[in-house]
């Protein structure tokens, strides 16, 4: 049984005072939580004041975004070990908006993923295809490129060091999340996939999880499906209640 995991992607919002805010306001609204790992990635100048808002909670820290290299003249990245350093056990990777509009490709993923894993990070590792590739009946090739060349020289991997998040790219912030029975079939066929990479025990074990227009709303149903466990939440974790009810969804 793989345990569900909501991580709440804040993007490019909430400064350090706001961030201290969210935190004093959620906590108390998810203390009875106990079978849903619960992960916050706040912008990089807010990863300090939550880890100490978190730190004697057992919610996990994540970044949005990291360079692969552990050090150097690389002006305005982040390196993982910097991350480790700040408090965070996870990051986000190759989430759709930097695929877009920072043109990060399925090599720098591979890296960061790789890089991430060595620094003993999980990689929230993202794939998600446009309404274009899925008009054009491209989806299972999007993906399945997108996961063979994120994951590619990677032999072995267990349940802590990967979450994969399915997050089409037509869902996020449209209001319109892929129905229940959609993502699962996609989430089956990504399952299908990491299992040509991986000992069926460990692909059985990673926790695949769906994002784009997720709210306390539309939560459920999807959460209902058999290969969806969890949710990548950016729009709607903005509000510490509507995370908090998400959470609380669930964890039922
Ligand atoms: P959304 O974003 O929930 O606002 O659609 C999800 C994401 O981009 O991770």
């Amino acid at each position: 049984m793989r345990r569900r995991v909501l991580i709440g992607n804040w993007k490019m919002h909430k400064p350090a005072r706001e961030a201290r805010a969210y935190v004093n306001e959620f906590l108390p609204l998810i203390q009875h939580i106990s079978n849903v790992d619960i992960i916050l990635a706040p912008p990089f100048t807010s990863l300090h004041v939550v880890k100490e808002a978190i730190k004697d909670t057992t919610i996990g820290l994540a970044s949005q975004n990291m360079h692969w290299n552990p050090h150097g003249a690389f002006t305005g990245e982040i390196s993982p070990a910097m991350l480790c350093d700040s408090g965070c056990q996870a990051a986000i990777i190759g989430h759709s908006e930097r695929r877009q509009l920072s043109h990060e490709d399925d090599n720098k993923v591979n890296r960061k993923v790789k890089a991430a894993i060595a620094h003993h990070l999980t990689a929230i590792m993202c794939v998600g295809e446009t309404q274009k590739d899925r008009d054009a009946g491209k989806t299972s090739d999007v993906l399945s490129h997108q996961l063979i060349e994120g994951l590619s020289g990677i032999d072995t991997i267990d349940t802590t060091q990967l979450i994969l998040a399915y997050e089409p790219i037509w869902a996020i912030g449209s209001g319109t999340p892929a129905t229940p029975t959609q993502a699962n079939r996609v989430h089956a066929e990504l399952r299908k996939l990491l299992g040509t990479l991986f000992p069926a025990s460990t692909t059985e074990s990673i926790r695949i999880i769906y994002g784009g227009s997720i709210t306390a709303e539309n939560i459920q149903p999807l959460l209902a499906m058999p290969h969806i466990d969890g949710g990548l939440v950016g729009g709607a974790c903005l509000n510490p209640q509507n995370f908090a009810t998400i959470v609380d969804t669930a964890d039922n």
